[in-house]
C-alpha cells in the first residue's frame, strides 16, 4: 500500500487521467476512475491493463505485479462512489467554469481530510479554489504528457493552500518514482509559461510563410536537439489543450502581446484536427505514428 494515499479518484480519464491512474496503482493505492462520457472509465482501464501486459511481455513486470496492479483499478459510475477517497485529482477538460462546478460538487462528499488536486495546465488554482469551502486542502499537481514517463511534476501552491497539502503531494509524487518540483500560482506555473513561446512562434513563423510546420519539426528535432518539434508536440499534447492554455495564459497576463494565441490554432480546433487523439492533427496517424498528410 502507498505510504501517502491509499484510495485515488481520478475524474477525466483522458490521456493525463489515465497515466496519473496508472501510476497511482503502481504505487500501491486503489484506483476509481470516473468520467462524464459513457463507458470511458471502464476504456481507461483496459488501456491502463494493455500497457501493464505489454510491460510484462517485455519482462518488465513479473505476474504477481500485473495481478496487483489490474486489480488496483476501478471504473465508477458517479462521484458518490469516491466518498472514500484519501486524495481526488481532476483532470477534466481545460475550462474553469466547469473545473469549478466538479470541485463545489465534489467537496460534500468527501472525508474533510481529503485532499484534492488539480492537473490543469494553466488555470489559476487559486481561483479554482474558491468554489471549496475548505481551500487548504487544494492544490495543483500538473503531471506532463505522457504521464508515465514525463518524470517532472509541478506541486502548485494557491494562496490558501496549506504547506502540508503541497508535502503529501509532493511525497506521493516521489513515491511514483517521479520528482516533484514547487511552484506558485501563475499563469502556467513553470513550464508552460516557458513553453508557451515554443508553440506560439512556431506557429507565426508558420503564419508569415518563413517556413512549413515539418520543416520546423525537422530542424527543432533534428539539427537542434529538442525531443519532438513543436508541431510534433501540440499533436501530442492536442491542439485544443494548447490552444486553451495559450488562450488562459494570455488572458491572466491581461493580454500581454508576447502570448498571444494564433488563429492558426482556432481554426484547427475549430475543424477539429487535434493531433493524436482526433487521428488527425498537423500529421496523420493513421498506424499511430506520425505521417505528413497527403
Ligand atoms: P482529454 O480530452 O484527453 O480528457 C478529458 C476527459 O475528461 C474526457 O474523457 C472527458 O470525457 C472527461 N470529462 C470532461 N468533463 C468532465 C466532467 N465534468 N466530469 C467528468 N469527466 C469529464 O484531456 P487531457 O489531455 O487528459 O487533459 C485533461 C486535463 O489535464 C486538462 O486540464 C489539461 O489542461 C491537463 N493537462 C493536459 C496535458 C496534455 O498534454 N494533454 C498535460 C498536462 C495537463
Amino acid at each position: 500500500m502507498s505510504a501517502t494515499f491509499s484510495k485515488v479518484g481520478l475524474i477525466g480519464c483522458g490521456a493525463m487521467g489515465q497515466g496519473i491512474a496508472q501510476l497511482s496503482a503502481q504505487a500501491g493505492a486503489q484506483v476509481l476512475l470516473l468520467d462524464a462520457r459513457a463507458g470511458a472509465a471502464q476504456h481507461a482501464v483496459e488501456r491502463i491493463k494493455a500497457v501493464w501486459s505489454s510491460l510484462a511481455a517485455k519482462g518488465r513486470l513479473d505476474a504477481e505485479q500485473l495481478a496487483a496492479y489490474g486489480a488496483r483499478l476501478q471504473a465508477v459510475q458517479s462521484s458518490a462512489d469516491l466518498a472514500g477517497c484519501d486524495l481526488v485529482v481532476e483532470a477534466i477538460v481545460e475550462k474553469l467554469d466547469l473545473k469549478q462546478t466538479l470541485l463545489h460538487e465534489l467537496e460534500p462528499l468527501l472525508a474533510a481530510n481529503a485532499v484534492i488536486a488539480s492537473n490543469t495546465s494553466s488555470l489559476s488554482i487559486t481561483a479554482m479554489a474558491t468554489a471549496l469551502k475548505n481551500q487548504k486542502r487544494f492544490a495543483g499537481w500538473h503531471f506532463f504528457n505522457p504521464a508515465p514517463l514525463m518524470k517532472v511534476v509541478e506541486v502548485v501552491k494557491g494562496l490558501a493552500t496549506d504547506a502540508a497539502t503541497c508535502e503529501r503531494l509532493a511525497q506521493f509524487t516521489r513515491e511514483f518514482g517521479h520528482t516533484p518540483v514547487s511552484a506558485q500560482d501563475t499563469p502556467g506555473f513553470l513550464v508552460n509559461h516557458l513553453g508557451r513561446a515554443y508553440s506560439t512562434e512556431a506557429l507565426r513563423i508558420v503564419q508569415e510563410n518563413v517556413a512549413d510546420f515539418a520543416t520546423v519539426d525537422r530542424i527543432l528535432r533534428d539539427q537542434i536537439g529538442f525531443k519532438l518539434g513543436p508541431f510534433e508536440l501540440m499533436d501530442l499534447t492536442g491542439m485544443d489543450i494548447t490552444h486553451a492554455v495559450t488562450e488562459s495564459i494570455y488572458h491572466q497576463y491581461y493580454e500581454e502581446p508576447r502570448y498571444r494565441p494564433n488563429a492558426i490554432a482556432a481554426q484547427r480546433v475549430a475543424a477539429g484536427l487535434l493531433g493524436r487523439k482526433s487521428g488527425t492533427g498537423y500529421y496523420r496517424y493513421d498506424d499511430g505514428r506520425p505521417q505528413l498528410p497527403a
